[in-house]
């Protein structure tokens, strides 16, 4: 068995190779382009590679080769892979690699991989089974490639859209990043892993960095226990109960005062010993380290391991120096013995369970055949179509005729020809790989007798000049309607180019640089203008809102972002993505969201509406969905067993076929803590052909009505509870019923 061939593997190594297991550095091929950007000089002083403290290039291999490390990261091509896995087999005890790599949405670090839709686009499709095939078509794309193991799903959940990490997050609902962060873990890895098709996924990051005081990332959050309880740690109960996620990577930032890569509590006392995760923990980059040199609650990095190894820690990214630092504390006695053989008992399973002591190396041809593969693409663009959130059709300008008759649609603006669809965490893919959103206007708009006429405004990484916003203007007269492209750029692979992402946060939720000068321009044409954001990150821009005849939130739509918004705005695809999380109208109305407590609308801001732009769970469809009340199998749920069905007919009301997610929201009238208002419990995505009624049923259990009581027990109280189904989080969208539960119901006890 393969805990045989750990404690085997086990009795033959010593402290030190236990420890190196526990080691994680960056691939040779990143170290070398790092050490590329700066000059032999300044390569000369220590710091100066910065993330990549004391660290040369030159160093990676013998590491590889001496056994010294157990895992890495970033390596980013096959061919690297197995290179490293070669030195490894030269060491004295021939362990295999992990290889690690930030595979997001898709393996797109990788050039040539399947670049499907970024998480918040994922999130907006509320079609976990579409995502959990995305995911395992990546986990295939990644061992074709060398690469075990994913650092996803992200599952913080997101409270403040100003972090520029939104668009790798499911959005805001505890639910909705719950589906998708378990769609995504069984999709890479499946409950039980194993075998050469699978990955390990990794929920990140322990906790709750998502809701910073200021936005930025790694600054402080100052939550209470109970709004961790009911609002970031679920998803993390749900990757360890539902889906056996094999690894967590602790947070940047402290919560109350306790740094994440310390916090004995969350890592072991809630996670492994009452949650039960199997797993182990990987530190974020150099995250270890900064106990001491951010936080300043260890006197240096080595009584930082001695904390973070205690608190439940157990690999350590990238960095040289902890593994001598770990040795000595073993010896000193401030670290068990025991800590490191846990730590490298559950490396060294993974490892087994993959297969790679049976075979490390991947054929480099075979990685061709499988990355970008028909399937897969097909994937990508289903998830696209099904991500896209309409928010607004003034007088159904949209879908545009199917016969164009020579009508011009002028195209601009800064994301409308380049890779920024493709989000974070890509690399630059093969253009031809790519359909922007130009080029996807062009081919189906030319098709249905468009002509299309487009205004490039150059680098993204430069503002748009007053001289080009005039000569776009110039363009455009001749026009009948305008396609205005606009929005943030997550795109990784030039830091220049960046406006939102990992370490650039927003202090506002308005358009960047000069994009509202153009806006502003194009409305003087007096032309419909159809606006599109790309972006992972919301846009709160309700002037710009209210001019335009149509507003698309494309979101980082991935690959094929630019054929299934075409597809939408000529009607070839049904709009039907909805939004996970509040659009808020300013950065004012932050924190913002629809699941909140009764009294946080009790009044109201004296030069600003309390009501959002957009709802959670809001997006228009071309077909007119009506919904009948909800109806119940039966009144009450009594016992932990108990399941109430929830039935609404939907009916399209129009002449389009189209898709509908169907919502379901629940509100505990009167409990011991204030619960929200309401909260998402259930959805369900259903075709609907023109006029067409489908019973659409969803199902409750205790869990959908459980809390965490004053021990943090997670109990249903007894009393009632309104069940609400409709088409958005929106009130006037909704239609209620009371079921009851008539008795308390213990689903977990605190421990
Ligand atoms: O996985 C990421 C993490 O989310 C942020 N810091 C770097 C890690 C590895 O790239």
């Amino acid at each position: 068995s393969i805990d045989n061939r750990v404690k085997d593997l086990m009795s033959r190594m010593t402290l030190e190779e236990k420890v190196y297991q526990m080691c994680q550095y960056v691939g040779l091929e990143h170290m070398k382009e790092a050490e590329a950007k700066i000059s032999p000089e300044e390569l000369e002083k220590n710091d100066a590679l910065g993330f990549y403290p004391g660290m040369r290039s030159g160093d990676i291999g013998k590491l590889a080769e001496q056994g010294k490390v157990g895992s890495f990261l970033h390596v980013v091509t096959a061919k690297e892979a197995n290179e490293l896995q070669h030195l490894a087999q030269k060491s004295r005890l021939k362990i295999p690699l992990l290889i690690g790599i930030d595979a997001i949405h898709g393996n797109g670090l990788v050039s040539g991989s399947t670049i499907y839709p970024s998480p918040i686009s994922q999130a907006a499709t509320f079609a976990d089974d579409l995502i959990k095939e995305g995911s395992r078509q990546t986990a295939l794309e990644m061992r074709a490639n060398g690469m075990h193991w994913s650092f996803t799903p992200n599952i913080d959940v997101l409270r403040d859209p100003r972090w520029g990490r939104t668009g790798e997050t499911y959005g805001e609902d505890p639910f909705l990043v719950g589906n998708m962060g378990v769609a995504t873990i069984l999709g890479l890895q499946s409950k039980n892993f194993g075998g050469n098709e699978t990955v390990i996924a990794c929920a990140k990051h322990l906790i709750a960095g998502s809701s910073s005081i200021n936005g930025l990332n790694a600054s402080p959050t100052d939550v209470s226990k109970r709004t961790l309880f009911e609002i970031f740690l679920p998803p993390y109960r749900r990757a360890v109960k539902e889906a056996n996620v094999f690894s967590i990577m602790a947070a940047h930032n402290e919560v109350a005062g306790l740094p994440g890569h310390m916090d004995k509590f969350m890592m072991n006392d809630l996670m492994r010993d009452r949650w039960g995760f199997e797993g182990f923990y990987v530190s974020d980059w150099n995250d270890i380290s900064r106990i001491d040199i951010w936080h300043h609650v260890a006197k240096d990095f080595k009584q930082s391991i001695e904390f973070s190894i205690n608190a439940g820690m157990d690999m350590n990214m990238h960095g040289p120096i902890f593994d001598n630092h770990l040795i000595e504390l073993v010896k000193e006695g401030k670290v068990s013995e025991e800590r490191v053989n846990y730590a490298c008992a559950k490396i060294l399973e993974t490892k087994f369970r993959l297969g790679l002591f049976e075979n490390p190396f991947v054929k480099e041809k075979e990685a061709q055949k499988v990355n970008f593969s028909k399937t897969h693409q097909q994937n990508a663009l289903e998830q696209a179509r099904r991500s896209i959130v309409l928010l607004k059709n003034d007088k159904n300008i949209l879908p545009l005729s199917k016969s164009g008759t020579g009508k011009t649609i002028f195209v601009t603006g800064p994301n409308s020809d380049n890779q920024t669809t493709l989000g974070d965490w890509v690399s630059p893919q093969p253009e031809e790989n790519v359909i922007t959103m130009v080029e996807g206007l062009k081919s189906i708009g030319e098709a249905n007798g468009y002509k299309i006429n487009y205004f490039d405004s150059g680098d993204r990484s430069k503002e748009i000049t007053d001289e080009q916003i005039d000569a776009a203007y110039t363009k455009a007269q001749a026009s009948d309607m305008v396609v205005l492209v606009l929005g943030e750029n997550s795109f990784r692979h030039d830091w220049k180019r960046k406006t939102t992402g990992e370490n650039i946060d927003r202090a506002t939720l308005k358009l960047s640089g000069n994009q509202m000068k153009l806006a502003d321009k194009m409305f003087e044409l007096n032309k419909p203008v159809i606006v599109v954001y790309v972006s992972g990150s919301p846009i709160a821009e309700p002037w710009l809102e209210q001019r335009a005849a149509a507003v698309i939130n494309t979101w980082e739509s991935g690959a094929f972002a630019g054929q299934a918004n075409a597809e939408i705005m000529f009607g070839l695809t049904n709009p039907s993505g909805k939004l996970p999380l509040t659009i808020p109208r300013s950065v004012g109305q932050l924190q913002m969201v629809y699941n909140h407590k009764p009294t946080a609308y009790i009044h109201k801001y004296n030069t600003e509406k309390k009501t959002p732009l957009h709802p959670f769970g809001y997006g228009l469809s071309f077909s007119k969905f009506e919904y009948s009340a909800p109806k119940v199998s039966k009144n009450t749920l009594s016992n932990l067993e108990d399941t109430v069905d929830v039935t609404v007919n939907v009916t399209n009301k129009s002449n389009v076929d189209g898709e509908e997610v169907v919502q379901l929201y629940i509100n505990d009238q009167i409990s011991s803590y204030t619960r929200p208002v309401k909260e998402l419990k259930g959805y369900k995505r259903v075709a609907i052909k023109a006029g067409e009624t489908k019973a659409v049923t969803i199902t409750i259990n205790a869990e959908s009505l459980a809390f965490y009581d004053k021990d943090y027990n997670f109990v249903v109280e007894p009393g009632d509870f309104t069940i609400m189904t409709g088409s958005s989080s929106a009130d006037k969208d909704l239609k209620k019923i009371t079921i009851s539960a008539p008795s308390l119901l213990m689903l977990e006890k605190a421990k």
